[in-house]
């Protein structure tokens, strides 16, 4: 069976509102369980799947999600598209909270996460191309969709992908703006490296929870802005995905 879409929601996106028809899968992989069940519904007529990223009652974190078995099994039940709905941390000016951004590039900073299909016994060794880590053709129609829903989204713009669970410190955000990120997060890696080794198209919308650390006038980043900026941010992404979808 083909889907037309599946996507893998983030902090503050565990259900896909307006999701019909609903069924939910609880899918075996080689690799384990995946962070909850696959809702598979329609959208506006379009087959569509849904995965939380951090489970529906968000208790899975950043360094600990089954990135291989959530990806595998989305290849699994026929997904060629996915879109991940990333929360962020904006270092870049015109990237501030409740600013949904498209991202171009990124750069891993994760460590100790198994970041391949190819490291089980007998595999196959893979050597992927991911000279652009997010597939052009589906961020240009995310970009379109954005403007045909008349959604404002940034264009483009480096995402850091950090460890987590914690927040970054006022140097390592420093030291990520030199090396020319734009927003920070801790879920964009490995999930876009695996979507690609399976030949997925991937990308990814990223929701501006708050500055990240030293890059706004707060001393602190607090839990409550990030939740509250979130789910104004979040509010956009059924806009977008309809839009998609049309
Ligand atoms: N850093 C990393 N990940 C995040 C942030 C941040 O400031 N905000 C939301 N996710």
């Amino acid at each position: 069976m083909a889907l037309d879409l599946a996507i893998i929601g983030g902090t503050g996106l565990y259900q896909f509102p307006g999701l019909e028809k609903v069924e939910r899968k609880t899918v075996e992989t080689p690799f384990g369980a995946t962070s909850a069940p696959v809702v598979c519904g329609e959208l506006a007529g379009r087959s569509v799947a849904f995965l939380a990223r951090h489970g529906e009652g968000h208790s899975v974190p950043p360094h600990r999600v089954n990135y291989r078995a959530n990806i595998w099994a989305l290849h699994s039940l026929g997904a060629r598209r996915v879109i991940g709905v990333n929360a962020v941390g904006g270092i870049r000016d015109d990237m501030g909270p409740r600013v949904v951004a498209v991202p171009d590039q990124l750069i891993d900073y994760t460590h100790g996460r198994f970041t391949s299909f190819c490291d089980a016994d007998g595999a196959e060794v893979r050597h992927i191309d991911f000279s652009e880590p997010y597939t052009a053709s589906l961020r240009e129609a995310v970009l379109a969709a954005a403007g045909r829903a008349g959604v404002a989204v940034v264009d483009g713009g480096c995402y850091g992908a950090t460890q987590g669970p914690r927040l970054e410190t006022r140097a390592e955000i420093a030291r990520l703006r030199r090396d020319g990120c734009d927003l920070v997060g801790m879920t964009g890696m490995p999930e876009a490296a695996l979507a690609r080794e399976l030949e997925l198209d991937y990308a990814c919308i990223a929701l501006i929870a708050n500055w990240a650390a030293g890059c706004g006038d707060e001393a602190e980043i607090s839990l409550e802005e990030i939740f509250a900026n979130l789910r104004e941010a979040t509010a956009v992404v059924p806009v977008l995905i309809a839009a998609l979808l049309a």
